[in-house]
């Protein structure tokens, strides 16, 4: 049996959602958007998939790059990038952004969701778990950016909605966090 290379370099699990896409989605070119030290990256690479995992902060990519470097995966690649460029260069099978979108600047937001559709492969996927405020369940943490009813679903009309849902947890401080989770896939 593999090793767990999350367990071996102390990162948490890969995100619930993430683990459960991989048991639809087969190992294809994935881009791992805020990848932070590469819980979800090191995960997919594990699976096979062929991951570019990029964030904001270099302290993240050079640890990551040290986990891969020093297991050899050659299939996974870590770089320094700003999501809210919306200029990605190359196009993927399947796109991960969890806990991600919150800190991307507001202004940006549509130019980078529209990137990322437009950098995915026909058939591919894109997966976004992101935190929203709404007037039953106003976001009780400061992020920069979070999602209003309805608009992500509305930001994927004409795709595949596999999952979709706008679901209320709990933090540990008993206050309500809600999230929306969308796993869509684009037409062939
Ligand atoms: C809460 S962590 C989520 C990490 C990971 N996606 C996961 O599921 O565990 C958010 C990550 O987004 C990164 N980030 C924030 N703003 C960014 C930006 N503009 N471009 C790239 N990464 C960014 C942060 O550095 C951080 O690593």
């Amino acid at each position: 049996m593999k090793v767990d290379l999350n367990s071996r370099y102390g990162l948490n699990p890969a995100h619930s959602e993430v683990v459960e896409a991989c048991k639809l989605i087969e190992p294809c070119d994935t881009l791992d958007m805020g990848c932070s030290n590469g819980r979800n990256a090191i995960h997919l690479g594990q699976l096979g998939f062929n991951v570019t995992a990029i964030d904001t902060n270099p302290g993240a990519i050079n640890m990551l790059q040290s986990i891969v470097n020093g297991e050899e995966m050659s299939n996974v690649k870590a770089q320094v990038y700003d999501i809210n460029n919306a200029s990605l260069s190359e196009d993927y099978g399947f796109i991960n952004c969890t806990v991600t979108l919150m800190f991307v600047n507001p202004a940006r937001i549509n130019a980078v969701i529209a990137d990322m559709q437009e950098h995915t492969l026909a058939g591919g996927y894109n997966l976004i778990v992101c935190a929203m405020s709404t007037e039953q369940h106003p976001c009780p943490v400061g992020f920069p950016f979070t999602l209003k009813t309805d608009q992500l679903r509305e930001a994927y009309a004409g795709w595949e909605l596999i999952k979709y849902n706008e679901d209320v947890g709990t933090m540990h401080n008993g206050a309500k966090l809600q999230f929306a989770t969308l796993l869509a896939q684009k037409p062939s």
